[in-house]
């Protein structure tokens, strides 16, 4: 890969050990992808915060680079494994709390601000059409790519954290406008109604896709914000590619050519998701409803205050949500509202990245992607309903 004079300087170690050793990994990552060069990124988003991810080795290695690194563009981090202003409302160990501060801490040295949301383009971390970004959050990835027409592959947590601290991030993938061609088109003959739709919308396409970018055909649609953010998450958690064109909707859909063949996907097919996610576990009430995955809008955080007004949740009831959304529900007093039931509105964390394995064992929520997590790695049964629904349950203590 060709280095300008700048960055060879940098690989060199001029800009000290922590910017070197960033710039090897990027080296190191273009010659596996044959990447002709660096391209300079405007923003950067790092996953790799929750301390339960992490370890002892990942603070370790975080530690060693703050000696002397410092992000160089602006940088946001991804969802910790834990509220940072009030873990202990998440009964959470005290040296879990401990350990996640130190990594909080180290990542605050090395300049990237602890925004802590995968919805960075909702916290002051929102890319212009066409910029180059290194974000590995793969929602927010999926996001910045179709609905903003920005540029960036997903990145690991750790390069993405070598492009914050050299500023680079290497030529390949959907950096370049051949990946970006749409390789296969879905005529979607149904009709996704809220954001639990087209997260199942997203699972569909996804499973069928196999990781090539899709081109979606949904007559009449008008996704809003939570609808597409919904669909950014579930289409790569299931297998598909972190960019999609959506006729009508996103910016580079009508750039490239169509693919000639069509897929269809009818109401049939999302009645049939719709049911299949819905089943009740075999045994037992759910013991957590979770909203906010990816984290929830102000939209969102509102109409579960007008839902939960004047009643009591029988169940652990979390609703995630990023700083600034929080900030403005304290403000119209939905905060409040939320929490008189017995809910929780959650910051900086969610159900997926903080250490909940073991402790619950039947979750309720609207996110496919969270559904995907919590019955893989967090080993839950889990029912996908639509956000009202789960909080139905939640006053319930029970399904409907
Ligand atoms: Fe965000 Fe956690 Fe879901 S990081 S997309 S709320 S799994």
């Amino acid at each position: 890969m060709h280095l300008s004079e700048a960055q060879r300087a940098v690989l060199e170690g001029d800009s000290g050990a922590a910017a070197a050793k960033a710039m090897e990994i990027l080296v190191a990552l273009g010659d596996v992808f044959d990447a002709p060069e660096l391209l300079p990124v405007s923003s950067v988003q790092v996953a790799g915060v929750s301390y339960s991810n992490l370890g002892d080795e990942g603070l370790a290695y975080l530690e060693e680079l703050a000696v002397d690194g410092r992000a160089v563009v602006p940088a946001t981090l991804n969802p910790a494994g834990m509220d940072l202003r009030s873990p202990e409302r998440m009964g959470l160990e005290e040296s879990f709390v401990r350990l996640q501060r130190r990594v909080i801490r180290a990542y605050g040295r090395l300049g990237i601000a602890a925004a802590c949301t995968c919805t960075p383009y909702m916290a002051g971390n929102m890319p212009a059409p066409g910029d180059t970004l290194a974000w590995s959050e793969s929602s927010a990835v999926t996001y910045a790519n179709s609905v903003l027409g920005a540029r960036t592959n997903r990145e690991g947590g750790p390069s993405a954290l070598a492009s914050a601290l050299t500023g680079y991030t290497p030529a390949y993938g959907l950096h370049l406008d051949l990946a970006r061609h749409p390789r296969i088109r879905f005529r979607v003959d149904a009709h996704p109604g809220g954001a639990r739709d087209w997260g199942l919308l997203g699972m569909l396409v996804g499973q069928a896709s196999e990781g090539q970018v899709p081109l979606l055909e949904v007559a009449g649609a008008r996704p809003d914000l939570e609808s597409l953010k919904a669909l950014c998450a579930a289409l790569p958690t299931y297998g598909g590619s972190p960019l999609f064109h959506l006729v009508g909707v996103t910016p580079e859909a009508s750039r490239y050519p169509a693919p000639r063949e069509v897929e269809i996907i009818d109401e049939a097919l999302l009645e049939g998701a719709r049911e299949q996610t819905a089943e009740p576990a075999p045994a037992g009430a759910p013991d957590l409803v979770c909203l906010g995955c990816p984290h929830a809008t102000l939209a969102e955080v509102r109409a579960a205050a007008e839902q939960l007004r004047g009643h009591r949740v029988a169940v652990d009831t979390w609703i995630c949500t990023s700083r600034p959304v929080k900030a403005l529900a304290d403000e119209l007093g939905l905060t409040e509202t939320i929490e008189s039931s017995g809910a929780l509105l959650l910051c900086d964390t969610c159900f997926v990245v903080a250490p909940l394995k073991g402790r619950y064992r039947y979750l309720v929520t609207d996110s496919a992607k969270g559904r995907y997590y919590a019955s893989g790695h967090g080993a839950m049964d889990v029912t996908l309903l639509d956000a009202s629904d789960c909080l139905q349950v939640a006053i319930l203590g029970r399904l409907p």
